[in-house]
């Protein structure tokens, strides 16, 4: 039996749903039942009435999604798929920054780990954050973090009173202006579209077209008639693109701008984890339950 037809048939065996996000190798978003945004699999998550919940991703979304379903196994295929952005920002170390701001409504990107939600008031991902930042009362002050990137976006676009954490994503933040710049030259023409964690994707707004997550991205991919676009963000996103719309040619910004936290999972390992029901993810009951509303209001906006 081939190893695709294997995790087929564990996925049935097991009733499990595999959840891959835009940025998981090209085999591995093939088999999944969902591939999409942050944003896009932790409602998936919620929506599934499978038993068991297979992330293909990095753990900060296996978590939210044992935190949204606290009945049902989360498993992520390798425990080595973390996030350099999440590890900006400690839970003891929001609870010193929210002492300095007494009042202020803390908004947590989802890069968080869960005792960080916590914390916080408000979950976002890159495709809400700006309309979660709107329902904020105007006159509050605001904690965003941990991405400056993003939160710097955040606050051009909602012109909003925001004090940022300065954490970024070691793969986006070499995505910066004169990188882009140096593209658009080499590319005359073609659209240029960028993730928010994009080295100051504020100060880099002159180059880029559109600036979107990452299912974003994927529509504008999808409806584009452009013959070459670019592409500012993790190249993994490159292959749904090429499904999505074989007629343009999508060129990554950097063809070195390769997530080793995402990389770590293998089609091997999904099989493992199926077979195995390993490695099961677990919050703890007082985390998970303070998490939850700042999450729930994430996945209602
Ligand atoms: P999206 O929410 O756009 O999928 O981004 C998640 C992420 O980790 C980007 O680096
Ligand atoms: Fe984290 Fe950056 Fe990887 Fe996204 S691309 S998972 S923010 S390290």
């Amino acid at each position: 039996m081939t190893l695709e037809a294997e995790v087929l048939r564990l996925k049935d065996e097991k009733d499990a749903v595999l959840l891959a996000h835009n940025y998981q190798r090209p085999e591995v978003q093939d088999l999944a039942d969902f591939v999409g945004d942050s944003l896009y699999l932790s409602r998936k998550a919620m929506e599934s009435d499978r038993s068991v919940i297979v992330f293909a991703g990095v753990r900060f979304m296996a978590e939210t999604a044992k935190i949204l379903n606290p009945t049902r196994t989360v498993l992520l295929p390798d425990l080595k798929a973390g996030c350099g952005l999440a590890d900006a920002i400690t839970a003891p170390q929001l609870r010193t920054w929210k002492a300095e701001h007494p009042g202020a409504v803390v908004v947590a990107y989802i890069n968080t780990s869960a005792e960080v939600k916590a914390e916080a008031d408000y979950c976002c991902t890159s495709s809400n954050a700006v309309k979660i930042v709107e329902q904020i009362p105007a006159d509050r002050e605001i904690l965003f973090l941990p991405d400056m990137f993003l939160g710097d976006y955040v606050r051009q676009r909602t012109g909003r009173r925001m004090h940022l954490w300065v954490g970024d994503c070691p793969v986006h933040a070499k995505l910066s202006p004169p990188v882009l710049a140096r593209a658009r030259q080499a590319h005359p023409g073609a659209p240029l579209i960028a993730h928010p964690e994009c080295g100051c994707a504020t100060q880099a707004l002159p180059h880029v077209d559109r600036v979107l997550s990452t299912d974003g991205m994927l529509r504008f991919a999808e409806e584009t008639r452009a013959p070459e676009v670019l592409v500012a963000t993790e190249v993994g996103i490159l292959h749904r693109m090429h499904k999505l719309n074989p007629t343009t040619h999508f060129s990554p910004i950097d063809g070195g701008a390769i997530c080793p936290y995402m990389k770590e999972i293998e089609l091997e390992d999904v099989r493992d984890s199926l077979a195995l029901g390993r490695y099961e993810i677990e919050v703890p009951a007082d985390v998970a339950s303070k998490a939850r509303r700042a999450l729930d209001r994430m996945v209602a906006a």
